[in-house]
């Protein structure tokens, strides 16, 4: 035990004393939860931690720097060392990793080849909303193509139809983790001379061919809710391959600025050591507060990334029950296969699935709501697959989009489809209950 007058001498040890009763209180707190069957609910996902995220995000609020520092930077490396990327910034959500994604294609720093307002971009219908939404807010045309009934990807057959004159972007999201083809929409969006953004918010540690997705393309996102592979609480980040991209993102997610320091150079005269020898209508300027893009501020904190860097630490032990936790609800689902649309996954793809998605069959002996409401019942919680067909809901009412052949399975994903939970909170336990409480439902139609 430190004594006082230590204490007051040291702040090191008061800290190092603060760290160990952070790792007490989470023990005495968090550490014994007890499964009790329909009573205990079983999240679709949630966040997995223990003491040493505490412990982490207590250290850094000790720091007390507050905005993205030094654990920002390390976190940023270790992504992209866990990716192969070469190039990775933290931005405060998925749905800002999209914007900045979308944005960064529309600099005036990319030249005759940005994007402009009017040029067209080619998405699945089936979608997570700030999948489609940049699309729309930065003025670009979204074409609408159908998804898989099985992998719930854009069908990628579907593509050359959509094009345009105007064509400039894919935009496309590995749906629920499952890896959609990307190698094939590569060597189109090449063929075309296309930007291609693949959305991989649910599909942190999924491979094609070895190779980790959202580094396929030219720009990659990811996120951090705790509904996902590894959580900040909140978080995102783009990836992308391109030295101009990047600067283009970091300035982009932070107000546009044309300064390039890292938070670890801020010296008198900047990295560049020129600082007020920059110009702007030919006057000198303070390069700190000159621009080159229409930004935002979309940082998170530093206590997200010291979050981060713990929960990197877990992830590969989170892929592989999430890997496990597929195969045990497809086996259990491949019973059924009357009753329902199981998955598919593309050969050379290793997927870590965000959930585990089900389409119940039009000529099933029940409903998609009937066989939802009974989980839900019994504490299993369940989800549609984010927004069906975007574009029958509401907020989409008055935007200028195309659509490209029919929606048709994008329909019955919206009317038919769902997911139930894979993440690793869900246990030997609780996955024995769900398939208790499953094939009770399902062997009342008769087992097949
Ligand atoms: C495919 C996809 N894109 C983007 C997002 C948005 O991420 P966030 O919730 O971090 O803003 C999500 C959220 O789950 C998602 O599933």
């Amino acid at each position: 035990m430190t004594t006082q007058s230590t204490q007051q001498d040291n702040p090191q040890a008061i800290r190092q004393e603060i760290l160990e009763l952070v790792n007490k209180y989470y023990h005495a707190e968090f550490g014994y939860g007890e499964f009790i069957p329909g009573k205990t609910r079983i999240g679709y996902s949630g966040r997995v931690f223990d003491e040493r995220e505490m412990v982490a995000a207590t250290d850094a609020l000790l720091d007390f720097w507050l905005t993205l520092g030094q654990w920002g930077d390390r976190f940023e490396k270790e992504l992209a060392r866990y990716l192969k990327s070469k190039f990775v910034s933290l931005v405060n959500s998925g749905s800002s990793a999209n914007l900045v994604a979308v944005a960064s294609l529309m600099s005036q720093q990319l030249g005759r080849k940005r994007l402009v307002p009017g040029d067209e971009a080619i998405t699945p219908a089936v979608t997570f909303p700030t999948t489609f939404n940049p699309l729309v807010q930065l003025g670009l045309v979204p074409v609408l193509i159908d998804v898989e009934a099985d992998t719930y990807n854009l069908d990628v057959s579907l593509l050359e139809n959509a094009l345009s004159e105007r064509t400039r972007l894919i935009m496309v999201p590995h749906t629920l983790g499952n890896p959609c083809d990307i190698k094939r929409i590569v060597t189109f969006a090449r063929e075309h001379d296309l930007y291609l953004i693949e959305d991989s918010c649910d599909a942190l540690g999924s491979t094609v061919d070895g190779k980790m997705v959202g580094t396929f393309g030219d720009l990659g996102t990811f996120s951090f809710y705790p509904a996902h592979q590894i959580t900040l609480g909140e978080g995102g980040a783009v990836v992308t391959q391109s030295s101009k991209l990047d600067r283009i993102v970091r300035s982009l997610r932070e107000w546009g600025k044309a300064c390039y320091c890292a938070h670890g150079e801020m010296l008198p005269f900047g990295a560049c050591g020129r600082r007020f020898q920059w110009r702007i209508n030919g006057v000198e300027y303070d390069h700190r507060y000159m621009y080159d893009n229409i930004g935002y501020n979309l940082k998170p904190l530093d206590i997200q990334a010291a979050i981060g860097m713990e929960q990197l630490r877990k992830l590969p032990e989170f892929a592989a029950v999430r890997r496990r936790n597929f195969q045990r609800l497809y086996q259990l689902f491949s019973q059924y296969e009357d009753f329902f649309i199981l998955p598919r996954t593309l050969p050379g793809t290793n997927p870590v699935f965000f959930a585990f998605p089900l389409s119940v069959r039009p000529e099933a002996p029940f409903s998609r709501k009937e066989f939802a409401t009974w989980l839900e019942e019994h504490n299993i919680e369940t989800r549609v697959i984010f927004a069906g067909n975007i574009i029958h809901h509401k907020a989409y009412k008055y935007i200028n989009y195309r659509v490209a052949g029919k929606l048709q399975h994008s329909d019955s994903v919206l009317r038919d489809s769902f997911f139930i939970g894979l993440y690793p909170g869900i246990d030997e336990q609780r996955m024995a209950f769900i398939e208790e409480v499953a094939t009770t439902f399902l062997n009342r139609f008769g087992a097949r």
